[in-house]
């Protein structure tokens, strides 16, 4: 095997949390994310023939072999599948080396695979000097991991991770892409957020995901909608009898978590906390109760932070594990942590982690080498 050399663009894109507007990018909604600090680095190189190369700075023996002409939708593989995916769904032709790095907590719910994705789209399209706009860019990536991976993610991940700036969350609105910057920062006011990982993977995440975006698609059909973006709470709860009692309750979370997503915009821009951490905390409710995607360890992790005074706590992501997040004086943040690793071992729960981020900067090429 041929050895690696200098790459010709670096490139990194970072992990993501949702503040608010959880399970509703699908559905055409608002949603307020922001980047965190820790990011995947994509290290490329050109190359003059049409194979590919793509190897874990972790494993660096660990080589993937493929090529050009062998790249298809639903091949077989692992992790690599989200660079090879990038790489097809850009419609490069030209042979690559790429090499990965990063501090993405994996497993986490953090969008370790769209900071992956982003890092290696942006690095192509600098290389090739392909011109995608972070919107195309975004389209792309989740098309990668629709179609090539098979994920039937949403578009929030991968637009947060390439159009995030520091400093502030991100209003997205799913219907046609469009953002807003909403500055947030918690340090000033003395507050932080939490992020606890609960370590737990429910075996469950692919299926019920795509069980809620079919009960959301089922719902339209039978209201006569395009999506659930066209819907208000009073002609939902009118119209309650045309639904099942699945399609209402996945409904009713997805109208008033849009609401509440503008409602979090409008005070997080007074900086009223108490009032973000109230609807955070309806967030995780809704998600529990509507959405029914929460779990023992996410529920305890939720619980146990506003025992101890948290302003607000939510599960985050996709849902059956990953990570929940607790907003709350800095002051407060060490007793939150101790009290929730305590709760995790008397129920037996596996230990879970702890991270803070400040919102951070999207993707970005660090350098282009000229050769
Ligand atoms: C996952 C998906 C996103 C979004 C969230 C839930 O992270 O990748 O598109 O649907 O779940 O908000």
């Amino acid at each position: 095997m041929s050895e690696w050399l200098s790459p010709d663009v670096i490139a990194s894109a970072p992990g993501r949390v949702n503040l608010i507007g959880e399970h509703i990018d699908y559905s055409q909604g608002f949603v307020l994310p922001f980047a965190i600090s820790y990011r995947t680095t994509a290290s490329l190189r050109r190359r003059d023939d049409q194979v590919i190369r793509v190897r874990s700075k972790q494993r660096l023996d660990d080589v993937v072999t493929s090529s050009i002409s062998e790249l298809a939708p639903g091949s077989q593989g692992g992790w690599e599948r989200y660079v090879l995916g990038v790489i097809w769904s850009l419609g490069i032709k030209e042979g690559v080396d790429i090499e990965i790095d990063g501090d993405v907590p994996l497993g986490a719910g953090l969008s370790s695979s769209a900071a992956l994705e982003c890092a290696v789209a942006i690095g192509l399209s600098e290389m090739f000097s392909l011109g995608l706009s972070k919107k195309e860019l975004a389209l792309l990536t989740q098309k990668a991991e629709n179609q090539y991976v098979g994920v039937p993610c949403g578009i929030m991940d991968q637009s947060v991770s390439l159009m995030a700036e520091a400093g502030a969350a991100l209003l997205l609105d799913c219907r046609d892409l469009s953002t807003t910057l909403v500055p947030f920062d918690l340090g000033a006011s003395g507050l932080e957020l939490l992020i606890i990982d609960t370590q737990a993977h429910h075996a469950l995440v692919d299926g019920e995901y795509a069980k809620r975006r079919q009960a959301c698609e089922s719902a339209c059909t039978k209201l006569q909608i395009a999506s659930l973006r066209d819907l208000d709470l009073a002609t939902l709860i009118a119209d309650r009898d045309s639904l099942n009692d699945e399609e209402f309750k996945r409904a009713h979370h997805a109208v008033s978590e849009m609401a509440r997503t503008l409602e979090a915009v409008v005070v997080l821009r007074q900086k009223d906390f108490v009032a973000l951490g109230r609807l955070i905390t309806q967030s995780h409710v809704s998600l529990r109760d509507d959405y029914e995607i929460s779990c023992a360890e996410l529920n305890c992790a939720v619980d146990v932070a506003l025992a101890h005074g948290a302003l607000g706590a939510r599960m985050v992501g996709g849902g059956f594990g990953g990570s929940a997040i607790a907003l709350a004086g800095q002051s407060q943040i060490e007793e939150i942590k101790g009290a929730i690793a305590e709760a995790f071992k008397s129920a037996s729960f596996r230990e879970p982690r702890f991270f803070t981020s400040l919102p951070s900067e999207g993707a970005k090429v660090i350098k282009r080498l000229d050769r």
